[in-house]
């Protein structure tokens, strides 16, 4: 299992966004994780498409590979953002299927638009869009908090989805990433692998501390040794 760490920039200080970028890619992040939030659909603000161009050319390692940006789409109606972070160099982008009037159709616009796709389940959301989407997307994201703010509190009863959405990818033969969302620490990565997640959002547990580089081998030790 080839596993990612996608720290949020959410927990980032957000007046230096380019060199907190820079900083975690160097402390080893696998992909950015970039959480957009419209004061609608979620009740926060945060940043939108000309802040994802500005920091692609930050997000990048230091021997000039490009690091995956990972947006998640906190918004209503989701088409029009969806298109214009494609444009802003998004590499791939995740929805909240109850957010958009038509699933299919917003799945097809981001995989045209020519980045990877991923349908995102709030904590109390069924994954049954999935018994007729997952031939099409990349991704399945498994919120394990309410989405909308960063530093909350892991929900247990998505390690119960994580294991649902695991056997559908199992059955679908395809390569899908399973990415989990909220409350991710040190102590809790190991049980959240072990319940069949490959890729981990964490916000405030490395942005919240001195040593992002710390942070994140700590989790990939956890992850080695379950
Ligand atoms: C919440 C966001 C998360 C958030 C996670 O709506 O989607 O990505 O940043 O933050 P932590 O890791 O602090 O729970
Ligand atoms: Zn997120």
């Amino acid at each position: 299992m080839t596993y990612r760490i996608a720290p949020s920039i959410l927990s980032a200080d957000f007046s230096c966004l380019g060199q907190e970028v820079r900083k975690v890619i160097e402390a080893g992040a696998d992909w950015i994780h970039f959480d957009v939030m419209d004061n609608h659909y979620v009740p926060n603000l945060t940043f939108g498409p000309m802040v994802c161009s500005a920091l692609r050319p930050h997000a990048r390692t230091a021997q000039g590979q490009a690091v995956p940006i990972d947006v998640h789409l906190m918004v209503q109606p989701v088409d029009a953002l969806a298109g214009a972070f494609a444009q802003a160099g998004a590499d791939l982008i995740s929805f909240h299927p109850d957010a958009s009037a038509h699933v299919h159709r917003s799945v097809q616009a981001i995989k045209s638009a020519g980045c990877r796709v991923g349908l995102t389940f709030n904590p109390a959301e069924p994954l049954d869009v999935l018994d007729w989407l997952i031939d099409d997307i990349d991704l399945i994201l498994i919120m394990s908090v309410n989405p909308g703010f960063g530093g909350q509190s892991f929900i247990d009863s998505a390690l119960r989805k994580i294991e649902a959405a695991r056997r559908r990818i199992t059955a679908c033969g395809k390569d899908i990433r399973l990415e989990v969302d909220g409350g991710i620490k040190l102590d809790n990565i190991a049980q959240v692998a072990a319940a069949g997640a490959d890729t981990f959002v964490a916000g405030s547990a490395i942005f919240g501390q001195p040593d992002y580089g710390a942070v994140i081998a700590g989790m990939r030790a956890r992850l080695r040794t379950g």
